[in-house]
């Protein structure tokens, strides 16, 4: 089932059914001010943090309540409704409605009984507050009478756990104010100012534009008792009682009335944030200027929309359009920008950077926004340790070279976290290599950066001593060991066990050094690179490779993990990617191994992590048994790695295949399936439950994970054949047959290519292409050198 459809051209997704099978979100602002709103104005808003500076109230796991509510009512007839479809729920026979999820707002559009509304939620770009600018239109031939109400409840603690359980404490903090255009809420007032000026804090909820009629600051007053957000007693009364709380549940809410004469519209904004009387008035009274809401939101779009401009793509693929033209490309910004910070499924506990998602979601904005990108490798490489090891959790408040690290009881007491995880700081290979192919700022490669702890190097460097890392956790065979953990969260292998992942990032790793000392004509490192490379591979050989496929790892009681015959878990996904990836098995090799992979990890919804899944014959530190099967990583689609799956068929030259697995997965291809799938059909989830279990195809943890990036990577370097290096840029789509001509337009080092790809004769691969033109000239092979390029090129590729 359908519950709506991309708008290519303003890069919206609107929903025109609101009863959508899960809440449909979208994100607004970014963690200083940020806001999570759903389809049906559910969500909450917070200041800093997700979890520690929650300023409005969001119950987990309860679908999307409450939220920012706008109330309308006919003062005649006393019927009442609501801006967004729930939570009043009018029946939508009745009731018509649009939500227009776009870049960086949500334009909520509704109409019933011939009164129109439009409320557009967005947080100004930069700013720490947000708007929701409302319009309300009479659309009949009579003159109506409409109330609107704008609704929010407050938290009690900026904690949103003590809001939600603490309830002997935090109910009797907090009290509210009327202040002529707002309500002002205030949490610890009584603390004696200027000493722990953190625990005081102030909210507002105001209205410019419109008359204040009524108001109210008390929750239990707005709702009354044993009615709910869908039926409040002061809407239903029509009026706003004017109790302010003092204890208990405070709320905003604020009542203006409309008279509206045929054809006519009233135009007014809600403001919401965190700050004192004074400067709160102050940002109110400037809204009264109508016009400003229009300009802020034009500024939202050609922020995001010049970014997105970066990559254009127009292939016989519309769902491969809309995805990597906006919504994969948004997501990957989303990720990149909030981490794991918050969501309906992250809460905002996670006080830092998790090292491996972040440096992998720096990927997946290169080719759109590089100087970003360039900040954040920085940053990350600055969270690298002295000894070569990453820090697993990058603190919010990271002070590079002055921290504590896992070695330190205190790391782990304020973050969770013991140990080294063996992949961390291993990212960073692709990641410094892509951005450096990107632009050519091989200059990057002599910075001065600090380590975590103590002492500074050059990113070439702090990329050495990532390998030395490796070098000096070896366990059994030689093979590096898997440590706490590797990317897989559930594997735990043993002090002396290992991961073949991790083998196959070293080895790529090796490759990038080769690459990056041959530029910086460094040949003893290169020399050095080459033979630990040859090491390596040898052991891989001799170790890893079980016959037809490569196993995921060895315990440390040499016990091998994803061999053929196993009853459970023979075949894993990624070591079979990887080898691919890595450069270390050859054509013929990779080709074998996927065709393997085809064969029994594939399902519709995409290839599973492994399988069969774990129930009886788990080996000890195998985590994944505690999910249900086809779950996770236990035998569930994780969608990170369709991006790697994608990724290794295209570079084996098979876009058939590539195209394939990413259909299967691609969240604009489900937008018909809905109610299996669940989830927003323009974002990817963390993970598909596969064939074992009873609902198979249904998605999970929505918007913040490692998916969008690698999907856009195998998108973009792998299908798209986008793969640039330190000269120039290699041509090399891997696309299916049936694709017989696309363009895109892309922005390299400053020049824009305007690249049109034809493929007349359906070949899958670029290999052997029959002629590369850039500007009418013709090029040896599918590359183009940076050099020959112009500020606009027309580049013209005969596969
Ligand atoms: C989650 C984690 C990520 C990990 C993956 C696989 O997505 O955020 O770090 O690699 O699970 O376990």
């Amino acid at each position: 089932m359908q519950y709506g459809y991309f708008d290519s051209k303003t890069r919206e997704y609107v929903i025109d059914k609101p009863d959508t099978p899960a809440p449909w979100a979208n994100y607004l602002g970014s963690p200083a001010y940020g806001a999570i709103i759903s389809n049906n104005a559910g969500g909450y808003s917070f200041v800093k943090s997700g979890a520690a500076g929650r300023i409005i109230r969001y119950r987990f796991n309860e679908f999307d309540k409450p939220g920012r509510y706008i109330y309308l009512r006919d003062d005649e007839s006393g019927d009442y409704w609501s801006a967004s479809w729930q939570p009043v729920g009018k029946p939508l026979r009745e009731y018509k409605s649009l939500c227009r999820h776009g870049t960086g707002y949500t334009q909520l559009e509704a109409e019933y009984k011939n009164i129109r509304s439009e409320a557009c939620y967005y947080v100004p770009h930069g700013a720490e507050h947000e708007v929701w600018r409302v319009k309300v239109i009479n659309k009949g031939n009579v003159a109506r009478k409409i109330s609107c109400f704008g609704y929010v409840e407050f938290t009690t603690d900026s904690f949103y756990e003590q809001d939600q359980v603490n309830l002997q404490y935090t109910q009797y903090i907090t009290r509210t104010y009327f202040k002529d255009k707002f309500i002002l809420q205030t949490i610890n007032e009584n603390f004696p100012m200027g000493k722990q000026p953190e625990h005081v804090k102030s909210r507002f909820f105001g209205l410019a534009g419109a008359k204040i009629e009524s108001y109210c600051g008390d929750r239990a007053k707005f709702i009354g008792n044993y009615h709910d957000y869908g039926n409040p007693v002061s809407i239903e009364n029509g009026r706003l009682c004017g109790t302010l709380n003092y204890n208990m549940n405070p709320c905003g809410a604020l009542h203006t009335v409309l008279n509206l004469a045929p054809g006519q519209t009233a135009e007014f904004s809600f403001i919401l944030g965190e700050k004192w009387e004074k400067p709160a008035r102050e940002l109110i009274d400037r809204y009264e200027e109508k016009t400003l809401p229009d300009s802020e939101i034009a500024e939202l779009r050609t922020y995001w929309h010049s970014k997105l401009e970066n990559l254009k793509v127009q292939t016989p693929d519309d769902n491969f359009n809309n995805m990597i033209n906006t919504w994969n490309a948004y997501q990957c910004f989303i990720t990149f920008v909030w981490s794991r910070a918050a969501s309906f499924a992250y809460c905002g506990q996670r006080n830092g950077y998790g090292y491996r998602d972040t440096v992998q979601d720096i990927q997946g904005i290169i080719h759109l926004d590089p100087d970003m990108a360039l900040e954040k490798i920085k940053f990350m490489i600055s969270a690298q340790v002295n000894h070569g090891g990453a820090l697993p959790l990058v603190k919010y408040s990271h002070n590079p070279g002055h921290e504590n690290k896992p070695e330190d009881d205190s790391y782990a007491r304020e973050t969770g976290h013991p140990s080294y995880r063996a992949d961390d700081a291993l990212w960073l290979f692709p990641t410094v290599w892509k951005y450096i192919a990107e632009t050519g700022n091989t200059g990057l490669l002599d910075e001065i950066i600090p380590y975590a702890d103590h002492g500074q190097d050059s990113l070439f460097n702090h990329l050495k001593k990532a390998i030395d890392f490796s070098l000096n956790n070896l366990g059994i065979h030689g093979l590096p060991a898997g440590l706490h953990a590797d990317w897989n969260d559930c594997l735990r292998l043993g002090q002396k066990g290992v991961s073949v992942f991790v083998a196959l990032q070293l080895y790529y790793a090796f490759e990038i050094m080769i690459r990056f000392s041959k530029f910086k004509k460094d040949s003893a490192v290169e020399k050095q690179m080459a033979e630990l490379k040859e090491r390596f591979g040898k052991i891989i050989e001799e170790k890893c490779w079980a016959g037809d496929r490569f196993v995921r790892g060895i315990t440390e009681n040499d016990v091998t993990v994803g061999k053929p015959g196993d009853p459970e878990a023979n075949i894993w996904l990624n070591p079979q990617t990887w080898a691919v990836i890595s450069g270390y098995a050859d054509k013929e090799r990779g080709k074998a191994v996927l065709d393997l992979v085809h064969k029994e990890l594939n399902t519709k919804y995409g290839a599973r992590v492994m399988a069969p899944s774990y129930v009886k014959h788990a080996f000890d530190g195998a985590l994944a048994l505690l999910f249900n099967q086809s779950t996770k990583e236990n035998g569930g689609i994780f969608l990170q790695t369709q991006g790697w799956v994608i990724l290794a068929e295209a570079l084996l030259g098979r876009g058939g295949r590539a195209v394939e697995y990413y259909l299967e997965s691609c969240p604009a291809a489900q937008n018909g399936i809905a109610e299996i799938r669940l989830m927003e059909p323009y974002v990817y989830s963390q993970f598909t439950e596969s064939t074992e279990s009873p609902f198979e195809g249904r998605s999970h943890v929505h918007w913040l994970t490692g998916t969008a990036t690698t999907v856009m990577v195998g998108s973009v370097e792998g299908i798209l054949g986008l793969r640039p290096d330190i000269e120039g840029l290699l041509l090399a789509p891997a696309i299916p047959s049936s694709w017989k001509s696309f363009t895109m337009e892309k922005s390299f080092r400053g020049c824009k290519l305007n690249i049109k790809v034809n493929n007349p004769d359906g070949k899958e691969s670029a290999d052997g292409c029959k002629k590369l033109t850039v500007n009418g000239c013709e090029m040896q092979g599918n590359y183009i050198p940076a050099s020959v390029l112009k500020p606009v090129n027309e580049v013209v590729l005969e596969m």
